[in-house]
């Protein structure tokens, strides 16, 4: 048993080595989160070269639709097995132009493009879309793109995550809503309401 104290004593110090050492990366670790956190990010983002950096809270804006136009393809992906589960699998990809106010002829302001996917898997009336969507947008002061998912119901408005961007919308997180103002025939007018939250 003569063996004992010194093994524990070596225990001891190689506890006390590894408390030390444990405390060396707690601290590092600390220290390596309080430099990659914080507001701080978000000011160093905006001194990065390109256009003016999108500090408001919200932006709107209106998407032009033209049902049968090229600009909108129904048929990119064909529902998996109609008879059985309706039009679950069914895509669609499009690419609109985004105005500033509601009518077709106020000023543009980008184009919205991106793809929905049908996933109601055996709802035969229920629309339950996925949408992936690249708003590029361009007023003049403002540049980059914000990009949008979410899911997409027959009954409106919907509600979109905001999940990033580039340019102006660099890091841009948030939600937005997405209403049908007008239908007119093949003419759809959707409102885009974008809330930011940074
Ligand atoms: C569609 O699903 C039904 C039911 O499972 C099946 O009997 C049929 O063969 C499927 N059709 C196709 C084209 O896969
Ligand atoms: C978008 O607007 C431009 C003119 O500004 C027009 O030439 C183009 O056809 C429009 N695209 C769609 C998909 O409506």
């Amino acid at each position: 048993m003569a063996a004992a104290p010194s093994m524990t004593g070596r225990t001891a110090n190689m506890m006390i080595v590894a408390l030390l050492f444990g405390l060396l990366i707690h601290r590092a670790s600390q220290s390596a989160v309080a430099e990659g956190s914080g507001s701080s990010c978000n000011i160093h983002a905006a001194t990065w070269p390109g256009p003016p950096p999108f500090r408001e809270c919200r932006l709107q804006y209106y998407v032009q639709v033209f049902v049968g136009n090229p600009s909108l393809n129904q048929n990119l992906l064909p529902p998996l097995n109609e008879s059985f589960s309706g039009s679950f699998g069914h895509g669609e990809l499009f690419a609109f132009n985004a105005t500033e106010g509601p009518e077709q002829t106020s000023s543009r302001v980008g184009s919205v493009r991106g793809f929905t996917i049908d996933s109601a898997y055996k709802a035969s009336d229920i629309i339950d879309l996925i949408e992936v969507e690249l708003i590029s947008y361009d007023d003049g002061n403002y540049k980059g793109t914000i990009q949008i998912q979410g899911e997409i119901r027959a009954i409106s408005p919907n509600e979109v995550a905001i999940v990033g961007g580039t340019g102006s919308f660099r890091g841009a997180r948030g939600f937005g809503l997405i209403e049908r103002v007008l239908l007119d025939g093949p003419y759809r007018r959707f409102h885009h309401d974008l809330h930011f939250i940074y």
